[in-house]
């Protein structure tokens, strides 16, 4: 099972390593975010930095075209997400989805972790994070 694992790890990789993203870097009402877009304009994810956070950073807006999906795009985004945030000298990573569904389970295989339902979306939306310290 452990063989498994560590060749999905170098898949992963590759795909990651293969792939060129786009970078737009913008100003918006409480901070600044960057919009990552794959070189290709398949795939796209937003992180978003609050003035008033000055340590987390948040991923939204993670969205695949369907007949480019499960071919590890999503899990590319994510990391070059991921990065960007690093970058920023953020130290946690907070995403938002719904609550018991697929994106849940999956965000957790990439090491997110619980942090609670949100009570503005009527506890129907799940917070969850990442430290960055172990990226
Ligand atoms: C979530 C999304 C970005 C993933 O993109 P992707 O390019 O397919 O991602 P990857 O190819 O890297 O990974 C696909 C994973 O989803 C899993 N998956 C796909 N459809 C699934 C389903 N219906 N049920 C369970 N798992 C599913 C695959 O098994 C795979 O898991 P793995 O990484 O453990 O191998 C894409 O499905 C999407 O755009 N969805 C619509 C927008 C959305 O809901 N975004 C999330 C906002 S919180």
């Amino acid at each position: 099972m452990n063989y498994l694992y560590i060749l999905l790890y170098y898949i992963e990789n590759y795909v990651y390593q293969k792939m060129k993203f786009i970078k737009h870097r913008n100003t918006w009402c409480w901070g600044t975010s960057t919009i990552i877009i794959t070189n290709d304009g398949c795939g796209t994810v937003t992180v978003q930095f609050d003035d008033e956070f000055p340590c987390a950073a948040n991923i939204t807006g993670l969205s695949v075209y369907k007949d480019k999906r499960n071919k590890g795009y999503g899990t590319a985004l994510l990391k070059e997400a991921e990065k960007e945030a690093k970058e920023h000298n953020k130290e946690i990573i907070y995403i938002s989805c719904d609550k018991d569904s697929w994106i849940e389970d999956w965000y957790k295989r990439k090491g997110y972790e619980d942090d609670g339902l949100i009570p503005e979306f009527d506890y129907k939306v799940r917070r969850l994070k990442k430290e960055i310290s172990i990226l």
